[in-house]
């Protein structure tokens, strides 16, 4: 592992790139990224981050949705990533040509879609979000007289629903990750911890969403578990969270919420198998070759419209 840190660290030096990387990356792709002056982060700050980097080259290591988002915000970048096969069960779930018939369907509604879809998909949407700040878009739109349709996370969709109170159809995607966690097992576990606090991404079922101490993204959940005074907290989300939460909070428990229904914890079941295709050699492989293995192409016709949602996103204000 020491052989290959060095090698990227090289490599981003010799190649003008910078690694930018989601928090469920790795742990050792995340101190990379830290310590090359790259960035761990939720999907709305990889894409601001990319975005104003002056480096030449971006490295994303993360899924395909999120190295296309930074082709889309900047053309003139090379955009690398470990492997072009991670892909997201929501981006999968949403086929543009699918979709793209239930929007025409919908003519009177504002087609607002989660930021896990392929550039297809949000070129056919008037507004892209991430779960930052969907609720706030989505707030903003109601507030305005607008009705929407949603895609393609059912579950986001319905708990933004719950909050806003908003005219919504959905899209009936879901994330394979977050789809898993259990509500019998998380009250057994809530038992077994009655001081613990429950942390919780919106891509969970509702049911998990309704015990949660705090809902939100990534960065969101990581913010929580620092500001909440709880020593203990059951967190429901992709385990390579801990990564982040236990380096800012070295004193808290921090604790896997079930995704078995049998009582049983499951220790490391939650853990996305796309994220978990971001190793080290990959890494260094995409900066020493490049190629169409590991660079992101976006059929620039297709990018142009996609950019005006993006756009419309990275400059709400609220
Ligand atoms: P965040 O925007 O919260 O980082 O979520 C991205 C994701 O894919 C969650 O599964
Ligand atoms: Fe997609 Fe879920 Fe993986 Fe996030 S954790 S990238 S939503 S499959």
């Amino acid at each position: 592992k020491a052989q290959y840190t060095a090698r990227i660290k090289e490599l981003l030096r010799e190649k003008n790139a910078v690694l930018v990387a989601h928090y469920y990356t790795d742990p050792e792709i995340q101190a990379l990224a830290e310590a090359t002056g790259g960035c761990v982060a939720d999907s709305l700050e990889m894409a601001r981050f990319g975005a104003k980097h002056e480096a030449e080259t971006l490295i994303v290591a993360g899924v395909k949705f999120m190295g296309e988002t930074a082709k889309i915000l900047t053309p003139n970048k090379r955009v690398l990533m470990p492997t072009l096969e991670a892909t997201c069960s929501l981006d999968l779930g949403c086929p543009i040509e699918e979709f793209s018939k239930f929007c025409d369907e919908h003519p009177d509604r504002t087609v607002v879609v989660y930021a896990n879809t392929s550039a297809a998909v949000k070129a056919r949407a008037d507004w892209v979000v991430t779960s930052s700040i969907a609720l706030e878009v989505v707030d903003h739109l109601d507030a305005n007289g607008e009705k929407i349709l949603w895609g393609p996370d059912k579950h986001l969709g319905a708990y933004i629903q719950k909050q806003t109170g908003a005219d919504m159809i959905m899209w009936q995607g879901a994330c394979i990750v977050h789809d898993e966690f259990k509500t019998k097992a998380l009250e057994d576990l809530k038992n077994v911890y009655p001081e613990a606090a429950v942390l919780v991404h919106p891509e969970s079922p509702q049911s998990v969403v309704d015990m949660a101490d705090a809902v939100g993204s990534t960065s969101q959940l990581i913010k929580a578990s620092q500001e909440m005074p709880n020593d203990t907290f059951i967190v429901a989300t992709d385990r390579g969270i801990f990564y982040k939460m236990q380096q800012l909070s070295p004193n808290k428990h921090f604790i896997e919420a079930p995704t078995a229904g049998n009582g049983a914890t499951c220790r490391s079941c939650a853990h996305c198998p796309w994220m978990a295709m971001n190793g080290l050699v990959a890494i260094a492989e995409a900066l020493e070759h490049g190629g169409a293995e590991h660079e992101i192409h976006v059929d620039p016709e297709l990018a142009k419209r996609a950019l005006m949602p993006l756009d419309r996103m990275l400059s709400f204000k609220g």
